[in-house]
């Protein structure tokens, strides 16, 4: 265990969530001569300031190639990637470092698992269980291995709050199902799927559970051996650290049985025309040079995370999210997407008569950053029938101010298109 994290543990747990946002420089910046509102955090979140640390230090100072050089850089290179595996694993709970891989981020997990998992255990009339409010990111890779093996995609539908049709689960759910994939938070929604109880049904299916925790990330406290998922993706860049590095977690003896994502240096042990050998776990499945520097952000990260009390995130960002809901309903012409039982920091909306694009664009001169389009979840659009929403995400430091601010870029929307 890294020193990092044992005095994290030792230390008390933030609970002031408010104080947090000054760890963000991004956050003091006026944008349109305003003060930036950033409500885009469930597309990328914003950086503490130890986390941009990590990166300029390992930029500046370690900068090398890992598990190569007997010099000093290579050395601190290396163990500046190998102790944020060790950092990422402790925070997971995963049972052991072999168990972490490094990715570009949540795509490539499943792209790693739908290539290497699905390409070796579906054949012909074997299904792949996802659900219709998956990112295409959890789509497209099984319907691209399904194509290949001759194996179905079966999604299970949605109810009209945003929630899995649980029922439809059970039906579909049998003994052809070999892989379900579902996503713990819904970035288009904000649904938080009942993940340990589809997990469980999945396995007395016999099936392997492939968990899409992009979003889960920065607003749940995820401990993979808790939900007892097979496999668990997540990215950097929406918990506080860099882009272009995430993580594909995998239960040890699944990834000891399924075959390399790409080929290369650094997931062998010998080659030769005849035949290669493959590297020991994890580094089986990691194909050349690393994203070394991203991974000393996520660390870094992953250190800002552990400080957090997550009841007292929890409740800060259900209160935010109910106070933002609450200002939309002042609007009689907002319909808002998504109104599960359960949600976390989204608020995806549409404004009648005004496109979400024509929205965006307003409350951006007003110093308000949010997404807008279908959120690569086209699917999820054509359940409840737009094109498009607006959509206001919100991360641990933001505040009410931000919504005042979203509400006011709206009524001038609002003025300007009707
Ligand atoms: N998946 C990211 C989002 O929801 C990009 O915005």
């Amino acid at each position: 265990m890294s020193a990092a994290v044992t005095s994290n543990a030792s230390d008390a747990l933030i609970t002031d969530i408010a104080s947090l946002r000054g760890d963000f420089p991004a956050l003091r910046q006026r944008v349109h001569n305003r003060p930036l509102a950033y409500l885009d955090s469930a597309a990328s979140s914003q950086c503490p300031q130890t986390v941009i640390d990590a990166i300029v230090r390992q930029q500046s100072q370690n900068h090398s190639n890992v598990h190569r050089g007997v010099h000093q850089l290579g050395e601190r290179a290396t163990m500046a990637y190998e102790s944020a595996r060790e950092r990422v694993r402790d925070y997971v709970n995963a049972a052991s470092e072999h168990e972490i891989v490094f990715t570009r981020g949540t795509t490539e997990s499943i792209n790693l698992a739908a290539t290497s998992l699905g390409g070796s255990m579906l054949s012909a009339g074997d299904e792949v269980l996802i659900t219709w409010m998956e990112h295409h990111s959890n789509i497209v890779p099984w319907q691209m291995i399904c194509e290949k093996t001759g194996a179905h995609l079966v999604p299970v539908p949605i109810t009209d709050a945003g929630e899995i049709d649980l029922e439809a689960f059970d039906r579909l759910l049998n003994e052809r199902t070999k892989i379900v994939a579902f996503v713990h938070v819904s970035n288009a929604l904000g649904t938080v799927n009942p993940a340990r109880e589809l997990i469980e049904k999945a396995h007395a299916a016999g099936a392997v559970v492939v968990v899409d925790g992009a979003q889960a990330m920065p607003h749940r406290r995820v401990d993979v051996r808790e939900l007892d998922c097979d496999f668990y993706a997540f990215s950097g860049h929406k918990m506080f650290g860099p882009t272009g590095i995430g993580v594909l977690y995998g239960k040890e003896r699944l990834l000891e049985a399924i075959p390399p994502y790409q080929g290369g240096g650094e997931m062998i042990l010998t080659v030769s025309f005849e035949r290669t050998t493959y590297n020991a776990l994890p580094y089986k499945f990691e194909a050349g040079t690393p994203n070394i520097t991203g991974a000393a952000g996520l660390g870094a990260a992953v250190d800002y995370l552990s400080r957090i009390d997550f009841a007292a995130l929890e409740a800060h960002e259900t209160a935010l999210l109910d106070y933002a809901t609450e200002r939309l309903s002042e609007f009689g012409c907002a319909s808002i997407i998504g109104t599960a039982a359960d949600k976390a920091s989204v608020l995806s909306f549409v404004i009648d008569g005004i496109h979400a694009h024509d929205v965006g664009t307003i409350v951006d001169g007003a110093g308000v950053a949010v997404r807008t389009g279908h959120h690569c979840a086209m699917p999820v659009m054509e359940r409840f029938g737009v094109p498009a929403t607006a959509r206001a995400s919100f991360a641990l430091y933001n505040n009410e101010d931000d919504v005042d601010q979203l509400i006011v870029g709206l009524r001038q929307a609002v003025e300007l298109f009707r």
